[in-house]
């Protein structure tokens, strides 16, 4: 009988499956660890209780996860992108990094970032082929309080119009295509020079994107640009900003839009603004600002409590 109290936890039994095995963790050991594998087992044991698989197909989910570790090397991570398309990548990153109201939010890093990509002055172009929309991104780097953060640097990345990031094809785009290192101007001002941003495919050709295939999902990504934003006594913000445009900004296979990160890549009619900055006509321009928090000290009031209190 479900839950009998009169079930011995020493003998396996099939009503109370999980707690048979959690019993087991009553020696020595990592207290951490035991309430994670705790939870897990307990997960597991629910889902296997719901799913009533077979042995076949039981078999079949092992195949999948070994056919997920061998397709792992130094510069692919199966797993991640297993972790990404079940939303559980999103997930992690969104427990970890609750922020004040107002303050830009993260979302996920992807496999594609090179650190040591080069350092431009504002106003750098990053589009080293010269292929695609012309687009001037400019903003403001500033507290939640409005406050400017001079000296704050933006480490940028995406693919080219195709679709490709540099690193996927070495041999058609040169090295650093669409990738360059920023910092904030004394009044917190940034600006740059790329392309639109094109949706792409995650890494498909493995066992991920072939479950992917199996279960009725695309592998899109929506259109975006990478950044990773520091500044000394800020926390670091990894994170997109979306063109509006795409038609998979809803069915991001990875879940990683936020609304707040959907930005606006508009005409550039100011002449003015279309001379100062050297763009060609046509040209697009985004207007972004990021938001920092300050990082919390044990003496700082919990940023996150004192924005839901405003
Ligand atoms: C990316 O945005 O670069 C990315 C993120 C997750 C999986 C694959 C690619
Ligand atoms: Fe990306």
């Amino acid at each position: 009988m479900a839950n009998s109290p009169t079930v011995d936890l020493g003998y396996f039994d099939e009503s109370r499956s999980a707690d048979v095995v959690n019993a087991r963790m009553a020696g020595p050991g990592n207290e951490r660890l035991r309430v994670v594998i705790g939870a897990i087992v307990r997960h597991l044991h629910a889902a296997v209780n719901e799913i009533e698989p077979t042995h076949e197909e039981w078999l079949a989910a092992i195949q999948f996860l070994t056919d997920t570790g061998h397709m792992c090397t130094d510069w692919r991570q199966e797993f991640i992108l297993l972790s990404d398309i079940l939303g559980v990548t999103m997930l992690v990153d969104a427990i970890n990094h609750r922020r004040p109201s107002g303050a830009t939010p993260n979302t996920i890093l992807g496999p594609f970032y090179v650190a040591g990509a080069p350092e431009y002055p504002n106003g750098g172009n990053i589009n080293l082929d010269g292929k695609g929309e012309p687009t001037l991104i400019v903003g403001r780097v500033s507290d939640v309080d409005g406050n400017p953060v001079a000296g704050a640097r933006l480490d940028v990345w995406q693919t080219s119009n195709d679709g490709y990031y540099d690193v996927q094809q070495p041999d058609e785009q040169p090295a650093f295509n669409h990738r360059g290192v920023f910092q904030s101007d004394e009044d917190g001002r940034y600006w740059f020079k790329t392309v639109k941003p094109r949706f792409y495919p995650i890494p498909d050709d493995g066992p991920v994107g072939k479950l992917l295939r199996d279960i009725g999902r695309h592998p899109n990504r929506a259109a975006h640009l990478h950044f990773i934003v520091t500044a000394p006594g800020y926390e670091q913000v990894i994170t997109h900003i979306f063109t509006p445009d795409c038609p998979y900004l809803r069915e991001d296979t990875v879940f990683g839009v936020k609304a707040d990160l959907v930005a606006r890549f508009q005409p550039l009619e100011d002449p003015e603004m279309a001379r100062v900055h050297d763009m060609p006509s046509p040209s697009l321009v985004v207007e972004w600002d990021f938001v920092l928090a300050k990082i919390a000290t044990s003496d700082s009031p919990d940023p996150v409590l004192q924005s839901a209190a405003r």
